[in-house]
Protein backbone atom coordinates (compact mmCIF):
# COMPACT_ATOMS: atom_id res chain seq x y z
CA UNK A 1 0.00 0.00 0.00
CA UNK A 2 1.37 3.69 -0.62
CA UNK A 3 1.27 6.33 1.55
CA UNK A 4 -0.16 9.37 1.45
CA UNK A 5 3.02 11.03 0.78
CA UNK A 6 4.04 8.64 -2.01
CA UNK A 7 -0.08 9.00 -2.81
CA UNK A 8 0.90 12.62 -3.80
CA UNK A 9 4.11 12.58 -4.53
CA UNK A 10 2.55 10.34 -7.55
CA UNK A 11 -0.37 13.08 -8.12
CA UNK A 12 2.12 15.73 -8.23
CA UNK A 13 4.59 14.53 -11.30
CA UNK A 14 1.81 13.15 -13.03
CA UNK A 15 0.17 16.79 -13.62
CA UNK A 16 3.52 18.12 -13.80
CA UNK A 17 3.62 15.33 -17.13
CA UNK A 18 0.34 17.26 -18.54
CA UNK A 19 2.21 19.42 -21.15
CA UNK A 20 0.16 22.73 -22.51
CA UNK A 21 2.47 23.87 -24.24
CA UNK A 22 0.67 24.42 -28.15
CA UNK A 23 -0.41 27.77 -29.22
CA UNK A 24 -2.51 29.74 -28.75
CA UNK A 25 -0.16 31.05 -25.47
CA UNK A 26 -3.11 32.90 -24.46
CA UNK A 27 -5.80 29.62 -24.09
CA UNK A 28 -3.04 27.30 -22.88
CA UNK A 29 -0.98 29.38 -20.65
CA UNK A 30 -3.74 29.97 -18.22
CA UNK A 31 -4.05 26.31 -17.73
CA UNK A 32 -0.46 25.74 -17.05
CA UNK A 33 -0.56 29.29 -14.55
CA UNK A 34 -3.82 27.10 -12.52
CA UNK A 35 -2.37 24.04 -12.18
CA UNK A 36 1.04 24.97 -11.47
CA UNK A 37 -0.65 26.83 -8.39
CA UNK A 38 -0.90 24.01 -6.54
CA UNK A 39 -3.78 23.34 -3.85
CA UNK A 40 -4.63 20.42 -2.07
CA UNK A 41 -4.28 17.69 -4.51
CA UNK A 42 -7.08 16.12 -2.47
CA UNK A 43 -9.25 14.90 -5.38
CA UNK A 44 -6.61 12.86 -7.22
CA UNK A 45 -5.66 11.98 -4.35
CA UNK A 46 -8.39 9.96 -3.09
CA UNK A 47 -9.17 8.44 -6.56
CA UNK A 48 -5.76 7.04 -6.37
CA UNK A 49 -5.98 5.82 -2.61
CA UNK A 50 -9.63 4.41 -2.99
CA UNK A 51 -8.01 2.22 -6.03
CA UNK A 52 -5.01 1.11 -3.54
CA UNK A 53 -7.40 -0.18 -1.06
CA UNK A 54 -8.40 -2.54 -3.43
CA UNK A 55 -5.77 -2.74 -5.91
CA UNK A 56 -1.80 -2.91 -5.08
CA UNK A 57 -1.08 -1.19 -8.55
CA UNK A 58 -2.78 2.37 -8.47
CA UNK A 59 -2.04 2.84 -12.98
CA UNK A 60 -5.70 2.26 -13.44
CA UNK A 61 -6.80 5.16 -11.50
CA UNK A 62 -4.32 7.66 -12.51
CA UNK A 63 -6.26 8.41 -15.66
CA UNK A 64 -9.54 9.20 -13.81
CA UNK A 65 -7.84 11.20 -10.95
CA UNK A 66 -6.35 13.50 -13.54
CA UNK A 67 -8.91 13.78 -15.80
CA UNK A 68 -10.97 15.03 -12.20
CA UNK A 69 -8.01 17.54 -10.88
CA UNK A 70 -8.57 19.42 -14.53
CA UNK A 71 -12.22 19.27 -14.30
CA UNK A 72 -11.54 20.82 -10.67
CA UNK A 73 -9.38 23.19 -11.78
CA UNK A 74 -11.90 24.01 -14.55
CA UNK A 75 -14.33 25.39 -12.52
CA UNK A 76 -12.31 27.27 -10.35
CA UNK A 77 -11.58 29.14 -13.29
CA UNK A 78 -15.14 29.54 -13.64
CA UNK A 79 -16.24 30.03 -9.82
CA UNK A 80 -13.84 32.80 -9.66
CA UNK A 81 -15.37 34.43 -12.47
CA UNK A 82 -18.67 33.75 -10.75
CA UNK A 83 -18.09 35.08 -7.83
CA UNK A 84 -15.74 38.06 -8.19
CA UNK A 85 -12.76 36.41 -6.82
CA UNK A 86 -9.29 38.01 -7.13
CA UNK A 87 -7.00 35.70 -5.83
CA UNK A 88 -6.79 31.87 -5.24
CA UNK A 89 -4.22 29.82 -3.99
CA UNK A 90 -2.61 32.78 -2.86
CA UNK A 91 -2.21 34.72 -6.27
CA UNK A 92 -4.53 36.68 -8.70
CA UNK A 93 -6.78 34.34 -10.39
CA UNK A 94 -6.75 33.71 -14.19
CA UNK A 95 -9.53 36.51 -15.01
CA UNK A 96 -7.51 39.06 -13.12
CA UNK A 97 -4.16 38.24 -14.47
CA UNK A 98 -5.58 37.62 -18.14
CA UNK A 99 -9.08 38.91 -18.74
CA UNK A 100 -12.44 37.34 -18.68
CA UNK A 101 -12.79 35.94 -22.16
CA UNK A 102 -9.71 34.29 -20.83
CA UNK A 103 -11.04 32.59 -17.91
CA UNK A 104 -14.13 30.92 -19.77
CA UNK A 105 -12.34 29.68 -23.07
CA UNK A 106 -9.34 28.40 -20.61
CA UNK A 107 -11.55 27.15 -18.47
CA UNK A 108 -13.54 25.33 -21.46
CA UNK A 109 -10.57 23.88 -23.22
CA UNK A 110 -9.45 22.19 -19.39
CA UNK A 111 -13.36 20.79 -19.59
CA UNK A 112 -12.27 19.33 -22.66
CA UNK A 113 -9.00 18.23 -21.76
CA UNK A 114 -10.70 16.08 -18.67
CA UNK A 115 -12.62 14.08 -21.16
CA UNK A 116 -9.95 13.91 -23.06
CA UNK A 117 -7.71 12.11 -20.26
CA UNK A 118 -10.82 10.06 -19.10
CA UNK A 119 -11.19 8.70 -22.37
CA UNK A 120 -7.64 7.99 -23.14
CA UNK A 121 -8.24 5.46 -20.13
CA UNK A 122 -7.19 1.67 -20.84
CA UNK A 123 -9.45 0.52 -17.87
CA UNK A 124 -11.94 -2.29 -19.11
CA UNK A 125 -14.38 -0.34 -16.61
CA UNK A 126 -14.41 3.58 -19.00
CA UNK A 127 -17.85 3.07 -19.78
CA UNK A 128 -19.17 3.35 -16.46
CA UNK A 129 -16.37 5.71 -15.10
CA UNK A 130 -17.29 8.36 -17.86
CA UNK A 131 -21.02 7.74 -17.39
CA UNK A 132 -20.59 8.70 -13.73
CA UNK A 133 -18.00 11.78 -14.63
CA UNK A 134 -20.73 12.98 -16.93
CA UNK A 135 -23.52 13.24 -14.08
CA UNK A 136 -21.51 14.41 -11.67
CA UNK A 137 -20.40 17.52 -13.98
CA UNK A 138 -24.00 18.21 -14.32
CA UNK A 139 -24.65 17.91 -10.90
CA UNK A 140 -21.86 20.34 -9.81
CA UNK A 141 -23.25 22.87 -13.08
CA UNK A 142 -26.96 22.51 -10.78
CA UNK A 143 -24.90 23.54 -7.78
CA UNK A 144 -23.13 26.18 -9.26
CA UNK A 145 -26.46 27.87 -10.33
CA UNK A 146 -28.45 27.35 -6.97
CA UNK A 147 -25.06 28.57 -5.53
CA UNK A 148 -25.85 31.62 -7.61
CA UNK A 149 -29.83 31.75 -7.54
CA UNK A 150 -29.74 32.20 -3.89
CA UNK A 151 -27.29 35.19 -4.02
CA UNK A 152 -30.27 37.17 -4.23
CA UNK A 153 -32.90 35.30 -2.31
CA UNK A 154 -33.31 35.71 1.50
CA UNK A 155 -35.37 32.48 2.48
CA UNK A 156 -33.09 30.05 1.67
CA UNK A 157 -33.69 26.75 4.16
CA UNK A 158 -30.91 24.95 5.19
CA UNK A 159 -32.02 21.94 3.78
CA UNK A 160 -31.60 23.75 0.40
CA UNK A 161 -28.47 25.17 1.26
CA UNK A 162 -27.41 21.46 1.56
CA UNK A 163 -28.68 20.02 -1.44
CA UNK A 164 -26.42 22.98 -3.31
CA UNK A 165 -23.58 22.02 -1.72
CA UNK A 166 -24.02 18.47 -1.99
CA UNK A 167 -24.43 18.81 -5.96
CA UNK A 168 -21.63 22.40 -6.22
CA UNK A 169 -19.16 20.07 -4.02
CA UNK A 170 -19.62 16.82 -2.36
CA UNK A 171 -20.34 14.99 -5.89
CA UNK A 172 -17.09 15.24 -6.68
CA UNK A 173 -15.87 14.12 -3.69
CA UNK A 174 -17.66 11.26 -3.85
CA UNK A 175 -17.12 10.71 -7.80
CA UNK A 176 -13.37 10.95 -7.10
CA UNK A 177 -13.52 8.08 -4.87
CA UNK A 178 -15.91 5.85 -6.60
CA UNK A 179 -14.32 6.21 -9.80
CA UNK A 180 -11.02 4.99 -8.15
CA UNK A 181 -12.66 2.17 -6.69
CA UNK A 182 -14.02 1.15 -9.84
CA UNK A 183 -10.59 1.25 -11.64
CA UNK A 184 -9.46 -0.95 -8.59
CA UNK A 185 -12.24 -3.24 -9.01
CA UNK A 186 -14.24 -2.96 -6.06
CA UNK A 187 -17.58 -4.43 -6.40
CA UNK A 188 -20.33 -1.64 -6.70
CA UNK A 189 -21.51 -2.19 -3.37
CA UNK A 190 -18.17 -1.27 -2.18
CA UNK A 191 -17.94 1.74 -4.96
CA UNK A 192 -21.25 2.47 -3.26
CA UNK A 193 -20.42 2.94 0.29
CA UNK A 194 -16.92 4.93 -0.63
CA UNK A 195 -19.50 7.40 -2.21
CA UNK A 196 -21.28 8.12 0.25
CA UNK A 197 -18.67 8.43 2.10
CA UNK A 198 -17.21 11.10 0.41
CA UNK A 199 -20.80 13.02 -0.29
CA UNK A 200 -20.48 13.05 3.60
CA UNK A 201 -16.48 14.39 3.73
CA UNK A 202 -17.59 17.03 0.92
CA UNK A 203 -20.35 18.20 3.06
CA UNK A 204 -18.49 18.11 6.10
CA UNK A 205 -15.67 20.35 3.65
CA UNK A 206 -17.97 23.13 1.76
CA UNK A 207 -19.30 23.71 5.77
CA UNK A 208 -15.46 24.11 6.45
CA UNK A 209 -14.68 25.68 3.50
CA UNK A 210 -17.65 28.74 4.67
CA UNK A 211 -16.35 28.91 7.94
CA UNK A 212 -12.74 29.81 6.30
CA UNK A 213 -14.44 32.29 4.22
CA UNK A 214 -14.80 34.01 7.72
CA UNK A 215 -12.95 33.34 10.17
CA UNK A 216 -9.56 31.71 7.67
CA UNK A 217 -6.50 33.38 7.81
CA UNK A 218 -5.65 34.82 4.04
CA UNK A 219 -2.01 33.45 3.81
CA UNK A 220 -3.40 29.93 4.66
CA UNK A 221 -6.61 29.91 3.01
CA UNK A 222 -5.25 31.37 -0.32
CA UNK A 223 -8.11 33.34 -0.91
CA UNK A 224 -9.46 36.98 -0.28
CA UNK A 225 -11.68 36.43 3.61
CA UNK A 226 -15.32 37.53 3.72
CA UNK A 227 -15.86 37.24 -0.14
CA UNK A 228 -18.71 35.03 0.61
CA UNK A 229 -20.24 38.18 2.87
CA UNK A 230 -19.31 40.47 -0.25
CA UNK A 231 -21.64 38.83 -2.17
CA UNK A 232 -24.41 37.67 0.12
CA UNK A 233 -23.86 34.23 -0.66
CA UNK A 234 -25.89 31.82 1.42
CA UNK A 235 -23.30 29.82 3.25
CA UNK A 236 -24.53 28.06 6.29
CA UNK A 237 -23.45 30.62 8.11
CA UNK A 238 -25.92 33.48 6.93
CA UNK A 239 -28.66 30.72 6.87
CA UNK A 240 -28.14 30.24 10.62
CA UNK A 241 -28.03 33.55 11.08
CA UNK A 242 -30.83 34.24 9.10
CA UNK A 243 -32.89 32.04 10.65
CA UNK A 244 -31.79 32.47 14.38
CA UNK A 245 -31.12 35.83 14.10
CA UNK A 246 -33.01 38.54 16.09
CA UNK A 247 -35.19 40.91 14.44
CA UNK A 248 -32.94 43.61 14.63
CA UNK A 249 -29.75 41.41 13.39
CA UNK A 250 -32.21 40.18 10.74
CA UNK A 251 -32.78 43.81 9.62
CA UNK A 252 -29.13 44.44 9.74
CA UNK A 253 -28.56 41.92 7.09
CA UNK A 254 -31.46 42.60 4.91
CA UNK A 255 -30.52 46.11 4.67
CA UNK A 256 -27.05 44.68 3.73
CA UNK A 257 -28.10 42.90 1.06
CA UNK A 258 -30.16 46.07 -0.21
CA UNK A 259 -26.75 48.67 -0.03
CA UNK A 260 -25.10 48.57 -3.01
CA UNK A 261 -22.66 51.11 -1.94
CA UNK A 262 -20.49 49.48 0.87
CA UNK A 263 -17.27 49.79 2.55
CA UNK A 264 -16.46 45.88 2.11
CA UNK A 265 -14.42 46.04 5.44
CA UNK A 266 -17.44 47.38 7.14
CA UNK A 267 -19.72 45.19 5.52
CA UNK A 268 -17.45 42.30 6.08
CA UNK A 269 -17.23 43.16 10.00
CA UNK A 270 -20.81 43.70 10.29
CA UNK A 271 -21.63 40.05 9.42
CA UNK A 272 -19.02 38.80 11.87
CA UNK A 273 -20.12 40.33 14.80
CA UNK A 274 -23.84 38.97 13.96
CA UNK A 275 -22.20 35.99 13.61
CA UNK A 276 -19.76 36.22 16.68
CA UNK A 277 -23.16 36.95 18.87
CA UNK A 278 -24.93 33.90 17.53
CA UNK A 279 -21.80 31.43 18.11
CA UNK A 280 -22.55 30.65 14.32
CA UNK A 281 -18.83 29.41 14.32
CA UNK A 282 -19.39 26.99 17.19
CA UNK A 283 -22.43 25.85 15.65
CA UNK A 284 -20.70 25.17 11.84
CA UNK A 285 -17.94 23.28 14.02
CA UNK A 286 -20.68 20.88 15.09
CA UNK A 287 -22.25 20.42 11.45
CA UNK A 288 -19.19 19.49 10.35
CA UNK A 289 -18.27 17.01 13.60
CA UNK A 290 -21.84 15.45 12.74
CA UNK A 291 -21.00 14.67 9.08
CA UNK A 292 -17.74 13.51 10.02
CA UNK A 293 -19.01 11.04 11.99
CA UNK A 294 -21.69 10.30 9.85
CA UNK A 295 -18.76 9.39 7.09
CA UNK A 296 -17.06 7.11 9.78
CA UNK A 297 -20.17 5.17 9.73
CA UNK A 298 -20.05 4.67 6.02
CA UNK A 299 -16.25 3.08 6.05
CA UNK A 300 -18.13 0.69 8.81
CA UNK A 301 -19.94 -0.60 5.59
CA UNK A 302 -17.14 -1.20 3.57
CA UNK A 303 -16.07 -5.17 3.42
CA UNK A 304 -11.88 -4.59 3.91
CA UNK A 305 -9.70 -4.74 6.71
CA UNK A 306 -9.02 -1.55 8.85
CA UNK A 307 -5.44 -1.63 7.94
CA UNK A 308 -6.27 -0.85 4.51
CA UNK A 309 -8.69 2.31 5.27
CA UNK A 310 -5.48 3.93 7.20
CA UNK A 311 -4.34 6.01 4.29
CA UNK A 312 -7.95 6.92 3.53
CA UNK A 313 -8.77 8.27 7.15
CA UNK A 314 -5.38 9.93 7.72
CA UNK A 315 -6.18 11.95 4.46
CA UNK A 316 -9.84 12.94 5.35
CA UNK A 317 -8.33 14.04 8.71
CA UNK A 318 -6.05 16.20 7.47
CA UNK A 319 -8.74 17.98 5.01
CA UNK A 320 -10.48 18.47 7.75
CA UNK A 321 -8.06 19.56 10.16
CA UNK A 322 -8.27 17.03 12.37
CA UNK A 323 -5.11 15.05 13.28
CA UNK A 324 -6.12 12.82 16.44
C1 LIG B 1 -12.06 24.73 -3.67
O1 LIG B 1 -11.59 23.44 -3.54
C2 LIG B 1 -13.48 24.68 -4.05
C3 LIG B 1 -14.34 24.12 -2.99
C4 LIG B 1 -15.08 23.09 -3.20
C5 LIG B 1 -14.39 24.74 -1.68
P1 LIG B 1 -10.23 23.10 -2.79
O2 LIG B 1 -10.21 23.75 -1.44
O3 LIG B 1 -10.03 21.63 -2.81
O4 LIG B 1 -9.17 23.84 -3.71
P2 LIG B 1 -7.64 23.47 -3.99
O5 LIG B 1 -7.63 22.61 -5.20
O6 LIG B 1 -7.07 22.80 -2.77
O7 LIG B 1 -6.99 24.80 -4.25
C1 LIG C 1 -16.95 25.87 -4.68
O1 LIG C 1 -17.66 26.83 -4.09
C2 LIG C 1 -17.72 25.11 -5.72
C3 LIG C 1 -17.03 24.94 -7.01
C4 LIG C 1 -15.91 25.51 -7.34
C5 LIG C 1 -17.68 24.07 -7.98
P1 LIG C 1 -16.95 28.15 -3.56
O2 LIG C 1 -17.25 29.29 -4.44
O3 LIG C 1 -17.25 28.30 -2.10
O4 LIG C 1 -15.38 27.79 -3.69
P2 LIG C 1 -14.21 28.79 -3.34
O5 LIG C 1 -14.40 29.25 -1.93
O6 LIG C 1 -14.27 29.92 -4.32
O7 LIG C 1 -12.97 27.96 -3.48
MG1 LIG D 1 -15.86 30.79 -5.18
MG1 LIG E 1 -18.71 29.75 -5.83
MG1 LIG F 1 -15.89 29.14 -0.64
Amino acid sequence: MFSYQEILQRVEQEISNLSFNTPPENLFAPITYILSLGGKRIRPALTLIACNIYDESIDSSIAPALCIEVFHNFTLLHDDLMDQADKRRNNPTVHKVWNENTAILSGDAMLITAYRLMAGSPSTHLKEMLDLFTVTALEICGGQQYDMDFESRTDVTEAEYLEMIRLKTAVLLACSLKLGAIAGGASANEADHLYQYGLHIGLAFQLQDDLLDVYGDTATFGKNIGGDILSNKKTFLLVYALKHGSPEQKNELYSWFENKTFDPAEKIAAFRRIYDDLRVNEVTTNQIEKFYDLAGQDLQQLNVSEDRLSVLKETADLLLNRIS
